[in-house]
């Protein structure tokens, strides 16, 4: 089957015929139909995000189940499937507390299965699969937990970018950020990520949204995804901020790119008890770098938000009922389709600040 491998950092993804095993205990094939093509992709390709190589990319997908190894009881072949790229233990101290985005074994398998082996191969030796899901492929093996089920009518494409991009943007706002109506909020960086903050804040009532990129065209999508605002991105923006907030701050700032400085102008565009919420995913090595003496005296918490704190298997179903209610566009995010072969144009167009999520269609 084919597959777009990683074989070393900066390199293109090379398309190519992989080997893959079938399913064992607690496994399932998937049939992969539309796979968007996130942020984290282009910083696994560029090393920001560590990942080990040969690789095959990929974590927001849907497609078909194909097979189903020994004792999988969630779904059965020919069910339709978001693969979430958490793959849950629902044994380890996260899971029994709530807070399933964080399972130890879920990120302490990050490349392969949890026997610490793989089901791809390229040429006899190991093929890791890149975030458990490794979608940038016509099939992938994942643990049974890794899959939600969904109805059959919603479009493929649009139940790959609930897989991470929706997901992580919606909740960020939902659960991360617990947004009110009528609160006024930021949003730096207007990508696939950031626009499902944007439409999440939407939802929740947010009267005032606030774009913040340094693309023209990323901040007029930001406007008729549900932005009031729109600003050009760069160090003045904390003061127009501040001027649309009568002087204070924004309730919740979310940080959507992955870059220390814009966290500290995120920091410094939030109120005085309000919340910073860091989406974006820095460097191995970024730190914070913000004055604590107004931390301390103006209550301000600063966040993380890891997969929209999102439970997949609760949250994947009312994202889609949101869609088919016509309240979260999830259409008009798609603006190019590609075949696998051209898998390399997405990261082109990402890198430019072209399109705002491609999807990239299968099989
Ligand atoms: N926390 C999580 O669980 C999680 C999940 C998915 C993605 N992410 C991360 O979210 C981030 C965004 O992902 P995406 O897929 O939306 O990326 P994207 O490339 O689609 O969008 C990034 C946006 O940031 C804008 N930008 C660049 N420089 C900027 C600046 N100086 N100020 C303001 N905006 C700027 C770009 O113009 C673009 O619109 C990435 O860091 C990605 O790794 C995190
Ligand atoms: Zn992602
Ligand atoms: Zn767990």
């Amino acid at each position: 089957m084919k597959a777009a491998v990683l074989h070393a950092l900066n390199e293109p993804l090379d398309v190519t015929d992989v080997e893959v095993e079938g399913p064992r205990a607690g496994e399932v094939r998937v049939s992969i139909r539309a796979t968007g093509v996130c942020h984290s992709d282009l910083s696994a390709i560029e090393g920001k995000i560590p990942f080990i190589t040969p690789m095959v990319l990929g974590h927001e997908g849907a497609g078909v189940v194909e097979e189903v190894g020994p004792h999988v009881r969630r779904v059965v072949v020919g069910d339709h499937v978001i693969v979430s790229w958490v793959a849950t233990c629902n044994r380890c101290f996260f899971c029994l507390h709530g807070q399933p985005q964080l399972c130890q074994s879920g990120m302490a398998a990050f490349g392969s299965m949890d026997d610490g082996t793989t089901r791809l191969r390229l040429n006899g030796d190991v093929l890791y699969h890149g975030l458990n899901a490794a979608t940038f492929a016509e099939t992938t093996i994942l643990r049974d937990t890794a899959v939600v089920p969904i109805p059959k009518d919603i479009p493929f494409n649009v139940a790959a970018l609930v897989g991470c991009g929706v997901t992580t943007g919606v909740g960020a706002a939902i659960h991360t950020a617990q947004v009110q109506p009528g609160e006024r909020v930021a949003v730096i960086g207007c990508g696939g990520v950031g626009i499902s903050v944007i439409q999440g804040c939407r939802l929740a009532g947010a009267a005032t949204i606030i774009a913040v990129d340094p693309v023209a065209g990323r901040r007029q999508a930001a406007q008729r995804f549900g932005a009031t605002n729109a600003l050009e991105a760069g160090d003045g923006a904390i003061a127009e901020v501040q001027a649309l907030t009568d002087g204070l701050g924004a309730d919740a700032v979310f940080e959507v790119v992955g870059h220390p400085a814009l966290q500290r102008q995120a920091y410094e565009m939030t109120r005085a008890g309000g919340r910073t919420i860091l989406v974006g995913v820095p460097g191995m090595d970024a730190e914070l770098c913000v004055n604590s003496f107004f931390m301390t005296i103006g209550e301000k918490t600063v966040r993380g938000c890891f997969y929209g704190s999102a439970r997949p298997d609760r949250d994947f179903p009312w994202i889609l009922e949101l869609y088919r209610a016509g309240r979260l566009d999830l259409d008009s995010m798609v603006t190019q389709t590609l075949p696998l072969e051209r898998i390399n144009e997405a990261f082109d167009a990402m890198r430019k600040g072209e399109q705002l999520r491609t999807v990239v269609s299968v099989s």
